[in-house]
């Protein structure tokens, strides 16, 4: 039986409000001459978020340690392997992995850039990124001469990073370290931080491809949600991109810019439509393959009548695999 609700009275909504963490940010550098600007970075990042970082071995030769924020941690090579002594012991690049709400590498060498889009991982930055979940968002801003940034494999590399929804903070032309004059140099640290703290993008505003979703729910995230929720979702393997969802389509210009486009998405009635069309596939082969299993056992039957009384080794029974002919079968 249904009570009616006593007049008069207001029913108090209790908001519980968790106490808002920062989020979390892992800043990483690898060995380009723009790694001189990593200090200027991690301060600008540490002023709203919690930041560690990670330096490639190469990077040191260009970090100014002590241009870093007092009380940011650095993490190297070394850390990784004087961290782990026995097996039960935490993993230094899998602890960073599930620490993170957002990864920013800037500079990215030619190098991280090739062993990223390999899938190598012969160091913690690489690791870290191998391990990465890649419903959380990573930017990456490369840093390298022009002749390398024009270099067939920059592309290749870049179309195979977008495919994994890392997020590109383009180069600039500019006079570079080396003398040269070209596109190459990382967009500055001002860029890069704007690019993350953009209000209008974060907020969703703007009509943007799903990773400026992925970035406002991790700050969201961060700041309300508890532990335990993310560590569940990290708990599982992630797809990096899953059918239907935006892609951005990075192209190279003439001039050599950098042009980014959101690839048109599978609609609803579009993927409705291809798996009818899938499944009548499977139908098709279906069918195909009984009746190909019918002939083939006739076939065997009629060859054990006529060798009745021989002693010849009876013709195995056609299997699975003798009864297909080329087409094979699609995984579902
Ligand atoms: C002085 C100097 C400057 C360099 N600058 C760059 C650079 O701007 N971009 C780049 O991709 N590689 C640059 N390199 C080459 C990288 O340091 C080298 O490929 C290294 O292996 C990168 O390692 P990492 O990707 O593990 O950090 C430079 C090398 C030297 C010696």
């Amino acid at each position: 039986m249904a009570y009616p609700e006593p007049q008069g009275t207001e029913r108090e909504i209790v908001q519980v409000n968790p106490t808002p963490r920062k989020p979390r940010i892992l800043l990483a550098a690898s060995g380009s001459v723009a790694s001189v600007k990593f200090g200027n970075l991690c301060h600008c990042f540490s002023e709203w978020a919690e930041v560690k970082a990670v330096a490639t071995k190469a990077s040191l030769h260009f970090i100014d340690t002590a241009s870093l924020p007092k009380d940011l941690k650095l993490y190297t090579d070394e850390e990784e392997w004087s961290s782990w002594g026995k097996i039960g012991d935490s993993v230094l690049h899998i602890d960073l992995r599930r620490w993170a709400d957002i990864m920013v590498i800037a500079p990215l060498s030619a190098n991280t850039l090739g062993k990223i889009a390999g899938g190598l991982c012969d160091n913690l930055l690489t690791c870290v990124i191998r391990a990465w979940d890649y419903t959380k968002p990573m930017f990456v801003a490369p840093a390298m001469n022009t002749f390398m940034w024009s270099n067939p494999f920059t592309e290749k590399h870049l179309m195979t990073i977008d495919e994994l929804g890392i997020s590109l903070i383009p180069p600039v032309s500019k006079l570079l370290a080396c003398g040269d004059y070209g596109n190459g140099a990382m967009a500055e640290p001002s860029q890069i931080h704007s690019t993350l703290t953009d209000k209008e993008r974060l907020m969703g505003k703007t009509k943007k491809p799903q990773k400026t979703k992925q970035l406002s729910v991790a700050i969201a995230e961060a700041s309300s949600a508890g532990e335990e929720a993310q560590q569940q979702q990290q708990s599982q393997p992630q797809t990096p991109r899953k059918r239907g969802r935006p892609r951005k389509i990075v192209e190279r210009t003439d001039s050599g810019e950098i042009k980014e486009e959101e690839a048109a998405e599978v609609t609803e009635s579009q993927s409705k439509k291809l798996k009818t069309t899938e499944e009548q596939q499977q139908k098709d082969d279906d069918e195909e393959e009984e009746e190909q299993k019918q002939e083939a056992e006739a076939a065997w039957m009629g060859d054990m009548k006529k060798g009745e009384g021989q002693s010849v080794a009876p013709k195995e029974p056609p299997t699975r695999r003798t009864r297909r002919k080329s087409k094979p079968r699609k995984s579902s």
